[in-house]
């Protein structure tokens, strides 16, 4: 599968751009979108949703103009919003065969399948208490599951693993990974782990803009050779914080410890490894 977006925008008014001319084409695999608050990855997913119209740009869907005939999309869509909104009165089994019965999904595998998912996001246990008993994390995982249910060709996940704690988020990425062979996933973090542990590619945005797309190697081959580490005074550290991007800092009695990228290491200093965190901070940050 092929989703080629080109040149989209969405302006919400006069001087408020949520996406700004941005151009992606996605195909099987999970892709990490990764940005701060405000970087416009919400607003991205609600447009290849159908959820939000774009004010400028097109969208295909393996050549299907899904602007046009959001059908197309909806058909295939599995979507769990950032802000999820539960029945608190009904139970998981309840939720879910709602969900399915909105979604047309029915016949005599219904049951299995939905016992299959809560299994799935391990919820099976909780299953016939009311949503609105769950804690947040379980809440999360409730709506992962009705994401899966219609076996979706097309998964968009906003902000899924917020709530979760390791273990959850181990299972997300099992219950997500058999899927991305024959799928498009697309899933959203403000937090680098979040994406480092699960996604294929990577996609940076900033400011409805994108920085760069590609696997995980790709995006922090642009940071090799810029990373270092060194020991400084305690006082010097605010001058050195002017000049150069501090990724890290660990305080020890008189010195600190600080990891930075730069083209022009101080004296000292030793190369380091890069990571994902290094390579989002670098190519976010303003003087790079
Ligand atoms: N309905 C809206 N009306 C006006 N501005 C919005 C609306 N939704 C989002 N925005 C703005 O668009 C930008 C991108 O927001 P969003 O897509 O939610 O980012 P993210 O999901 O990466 O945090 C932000 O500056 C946000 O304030
Ligand atoms: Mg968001």
């Amino acid at each position: 599968m092929r989703l080629n977006i080109q040149n989209v925008s969405k302006r919400y008014n006069k001087e408020k751009y949520g996406l700004k001319d941005y151009s992606l084409t996605i195909e099987n695999g999970i892709l990490g979108l990764l940005g701060s608050n405000g970087a416009g990855k919400s607003t991205l997913m609600k447009i290849i949703a159908t959820i939000s119209q774009p004010t400028d740009g097109t969208i295909e869907l393996d050549g299907h103009n899904i602007l046009q005939d959001p059908n197309y999309i909806r058909k295939m869509l599995g979507y769990l919003p950032q802000d999820f909104g539960v029945y608190a009165n009904l139970n998981a089994f309840e939720f879910l065969e709602y969900i399915a019965a909105m979604k047309g999904v029915g016949g005599a595998g219904l049951r299995n399948r939905i016992d299959a998912l809560l299994e799935g996001v391990n919820l099976i246990e909780s299953a016939k208490l009311p949503i609105g008993t769950y804690s947040g994390g379980m809440k999360q995982r409730i709506g992962i599951a009705q994401a899966l249910l219609n076996d979706p060709k097309v998964l968009i996940f906003d902000e899924p693993t917020v709530g979760l704690d390791p273990e959850e988020r181990m299972r997300f990425r099992n219950l997500i990974s058999d899927l991305a062979e024959s799928s498009i996933i697309i899933l959203s973090s403000h937090i680098v782990s979040d994406i480092e542990t699960i996604a294929d590619e990577v996609a940076i945005m900033k400011s409805g803009t994108l920085i760069t797309k590609g696997t995980q190697a790709e995006v922090i081959s642009k940071v090799d050779g810029k990373v270092f580490e060194t020991l400084l005074e305690n006082n010097s550290l605010p001058d050195f914080k002017t000049k150069n991007l501090v990724v890290n800092t660990n305080r020890q009695k008189n010195k600190v410890w600080v990891r930075y990228i730069s083209n022009n290491p101080v004296n000292g200093s030793e190369a380091a490894a890069a990571s994902l965190e290094d390579a989002y901070l670098y190519l976010t940050s303003n003087n790079n």
